[in-house]
């Protein structure tokens, strides 16, 4: 090759280098690894985000003088419009610019010209995605949050109207002590709570702004990193530039807050399909809520409340995908932090759905009251309470234990449960046993004996609604 067809090479390939970082290069970037590299198709969903850490970037740069208002006002409004024309639908994503960020800042330049170049000062895209995604997930914590407010409601107000609704209480699945539904409802309340509580604490220590951290050493430039920290309604800066632009934790720790959410909601879910068995019969649901089988005319299913469950598997699914992404990662940023997106994304819009399907779902849901009242008194139910009161007539429990097991044996061969026992019998197997046994003996006197904080009895479980009420109302 001549010497100057050699450099007409070198210029053909130097226009196609990568705008932002051709200087260095001489050859472009393989077609294939080019898209293998881009991030575009999914991270263009940060574009509000990315946006508003623009805007608030560049007035913190006029204010420190390193642009002059007029150049940041013509980026603001530059950004504005950029903005706008994703929103209609007539921006156009190029995987060459590789991502969001990237897109972004050309469409800048080509709107307003070079000016819209100065924009990068003092930053980079490693403190810019970390920004952009505690941004976006920051919103979404706030609008699951209110999703799960709006669950508790819906399971408050059913534990309501349930507070005296006897049902059968299990260990092991197998007939244990009654309770009363609404008792079983705010047990559904509690977790809810502290699946609140949990998104609450991960966006309290998500909520420390990145900006400034630049590529991982800081910048040079007097930037105030107070400013755009407040700016973007952050609490704070960050500490540590090289911590900022690396870690990935508050995605973790939201996906595993989620993980759990999910767990909560599967085993929710688990005992409404049990319950809408026609073993159970506790409780239909509606047809509205149900789809039936396209081979067995007789099937209606619980199909809302399997699929919710079985959402469980992506989202603890994308929690494994962070923490291995995270694994040995050395400091500070690698591009592997780029495959934090989707397993973030997929989760924070699969719980979504399923709270969403959750609330839909509740009102939906007819309880058979019949059904569990008498699944309340079979099995023996109030065994323990039976040996509560042969310990209450001096007893030791352990003897009184036996005392119950022999009853229990007798019933069962006789096929009568401990309530239709007479008297006389169960004398046979304590001379203890009075006439007043049989208020022990029944599940309504069993729920109302336990009446103290955090027991079944209707009066506690009203007393409790009211104080899950009042939690909601005072958040
Ligand atoms: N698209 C990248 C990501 O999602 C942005 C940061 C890229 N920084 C870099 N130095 N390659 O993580």
């Amino acid at each position: 090759m001549t010497n100057s067809s050699k450099k007409d090479e070198e210029k053909t390939n130097k226009s196609k280098l990568n705008q932002t970082w051709g200087g260095r290069f001489n050859q472009p970037l393989d077609e294939f690894i080019s898209t293998f590299a881009a991030s575009v198709q999914f991270d263009k969903r940060l574009f509000k985000e990315d946006i508003a850490g623009s805007i608030a970037h560049a007035e913190m740069l006029a204010k420190v003088k390193l642009l002059t208002e007029g150049e940041c006002g013509l980026i603001v409004n530059g950004l504005k419009s950029i903005k706008e024309d994703i929103k209609k639908g007539s921006f156009v994503w190029s995987t060459e610019l590789e991502d969001v960020h990237m897109n972004i800042e050309a469409a800048l330049v080509e709107k307003i010209g070079a000016v819209g170049k100065k924009l990068h000062t003092g930053r980079s895209r490693n403190d810019q995605v970390a920004t952009d995604i505690k941004l976006w997930l920051r919103d979404a914590i706030d609008q699951l949050s209110d999703l799960i407010e709006e669950l508790q409601m819906e399971v408050i107000n059913m534990a309501e109207n349930h507070v005296a609704t006897l049902m059968p209480g299990f260990t092991h699945l197998q007939t244990a002590q009654p309770v009363t539904l609404g008792h079983h409802l705010l047990a559904w309340n509690e977790m809810l709570e502290r699946d609140f509580g949990r998104f609450q604490d991960c966006r309290s220590r998500l909520n420390e702004c990145p900006l400034g951290a630049a590529a991982l050493a800081g910048t040079t430039f007097p930037i105030d990193r107070h400013l755009t920290a407040s700016k973007l309604s952050f609490s704070k800066p960050t500490e540590n530039s090289m911590d900022s632009v690396s870690d990935r934790d508050f995605a973790m720790e939201f996906c595993a807050s989620s993980s759990i959410l999910i767990i909560h909601l599967s085993r929710i879910c688990e005992e409404i399909v049990l319950w809408n068995s026609s073993q159970f019969h506790f409780i239909q649901i509606s047809d509205r809520f149900s789809t039936g089988s396209s081979i067995m005319p007789q099937k209606k299913n619980p199909d809302v409340a399997e699929l919710i469950r079985g959402k469980t598997g992506r989202i603890t699914g994308n929690l494994m995908t962070l923490l291995m992404l995270m694994k040995s990662q050395p400091l500070a940023y690698n591009k592997d932090n780029q495959e934090d997106k989707e397993p973030l994304f997929d989760t924070v819009d699969a719980l979504g759905d399923c709270l969403r399907a959750m609330i839909n779902l509740l009102p939906e849901i007819e309880v058979q009251t019949e059904a569990l009242y008498s699944a309340a008194k079979e099995s023996f139910s109030t065994a323990t309470d039976l040996a509560d009161y042969l310990v209450r007539k001096n007893i030791p429990f352990r003897e009184a234990h036996e005392i119950v097991g022999r009853s229990v044996a007798y019933g069962l061969e006789h096929e009568l449960e401990l309530s239709c026992m007479p008297l006389a019998k169960l004398q046979e197997f304590s001379p203890q046993i009075q006439a007043d046994v049989y208020e022990v003996l029944s599940v309504e006197g069993s729920v109302t004996s336990r009446a103290h904080v955090g027991g079944t009895a209707p009066e506690s479980v009203k007393a409790a609604a009211g104080r899950a009420r009042d939690r909601l109302k005072n958040r």
